[in-house]
């Protein structure tokens, strides 16, 4: 047997053996490549007398040719080998349940929020907004707080450093600007709602130095305050779902007169009743109503303030007000 035909005899059973693509690959280089052995063979043949050279010329291409055949028929067989194989291994089992996306919802402040809002949207009143970075006219002065009031002393305010503009800036410490600004853009009658953050310079397990207020303010001609008693116990009877004794407790606001804080009859787990103060509320102040431009002579109003929190905490039995901004989603992912 001549050279060559020993080179592609022990070509094609080397082919037929391999097992891999990357063998396969390496055996074509080792045989065909630049410096493969069947290369080598072509190089070599000028190095012969010239009538041989026909014969082994021909030889030699003809190996080269089986060769090239036998390495891609085996190239096509390994690479269907390994097709079959991944698709062995990737078995869709088509009865396995589906993968869910995991799905947000909504922070139960947000939910209590729009609860009350839209409660009282039903009773006509207009969502209004106003900016959490208040100034001084619109949180205190307009609302009827004399120069002196303790609310505005640095412990319970957050005041922005004075910008040179005179004009004091601050957190807002309560939705009731809002009520302000309301009335500078909207003639009587009026009913408006405001919900949004407040601020406090107060931490413990019932107040944060954030949290959420509902304003609510209404003004017309005949307005009483026995409207005002029946519009909350409408409303704490549709949040909560069921009645409650309610009182009325006389406290001080400076921009309403009279003012009280409303309790409500609140059942223990234990069976006893313990009354909760759920909202501040009174009979818009005269000299509110001036500072706003209208005639308190022809018009009369009543306002309200709610804690979003503590209306959560209660419907919701949380009795931690910090768990509300943690932001647990273990805890969070309960009311989704
Ligand atoms: N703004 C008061 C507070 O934050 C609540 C309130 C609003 C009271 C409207 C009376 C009328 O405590």
């Amino acid at each position: 047997m001549s050279d060559i035909e020993q080179i592609s005899a022990q070509a094609l059973a080397d082919i037929a053996s391999v097992q891999s693509p990357d063998a396969l690959e390496s055996l074509r280089v080792a045989l065909l490549g630049k410096n493969g052995t069947v290369t080598a063979q072509l190089k070599q043949l000028g190095t012969l007398p010239g009538d041989q050279r026909k014969a082994a010329g021909e030889a030699i291409n003809l190996a080269r040719d089986a060769i090239a055949t036998a390495l891609s028929a085996r190239k096509a067989v390994l690479e269907d080998a390994a097709l079959d194989a991944r698709l062995a291994g990737e078995n869709i089992d088509v009865t396995l349940p589906g993968r869910n996306p995991q799905r947000g919802g909504l922070h139960p402040i947000s939910r209590t929020l729009e609860r009350i809002t839209d409660i009282f949207g039903r009773l006509g009143y207009e969502l209004a907004d106003g900016p959490e970075i208040e100034d001084d006219w619109h949180n205190f002065e307009a609302l009827n707080f004399p120069p002196h009031h303790p609310a505005r002393a640095m412990h319970d305010t957050f005041y922005f450093p004075p910008d040179g503009s005179g004009i004091a800036r601050l957190l807002r410490t309560h939705t009731s600007g809002v009520q302000v600004r309301y009335m500078g853009e909207h003639a009587p009658p009026l009913r408006m709602i405001a919900a949004g953050k407040v601020y406090r310079s107060d931490s413990d397990q019932t107040h944060s130095p954030m949290f959420h207020q509902v304003e609510g303010l209404l003004v017309d001609e005949h307005s009483t305050f026995a409207d005002l008693k029946g519009t909350l116990a409408e409303f704490v009877r549709a949040f909560f779902e069921r009645d409650f004794e309610m009182r009325f407790r006389p406290s001080y606001f400076p921009f309403v007169e009279p003012g009280a804080e409303v309790d409500i009859a609140w059942q223990q787990p234990d069976g006893s009743t313990r009354w909760l103060e759920v909202l501040g509320c009174g009979m818009v102040h005269p000299n509110v109503l001036k500072s706003c431009g209208i005639d308190p002579e022809r018009y009369t109003g009543f306002a309200f303030g709610l804690g979003v929190e503590r209306f959560a905490m209660l419907r919701y039995g949380v009795n931690d007000l910090r768990a509300f901004f943690e932001n647990d989603v273990r805890f969070l992912r309960q009311f989704a």
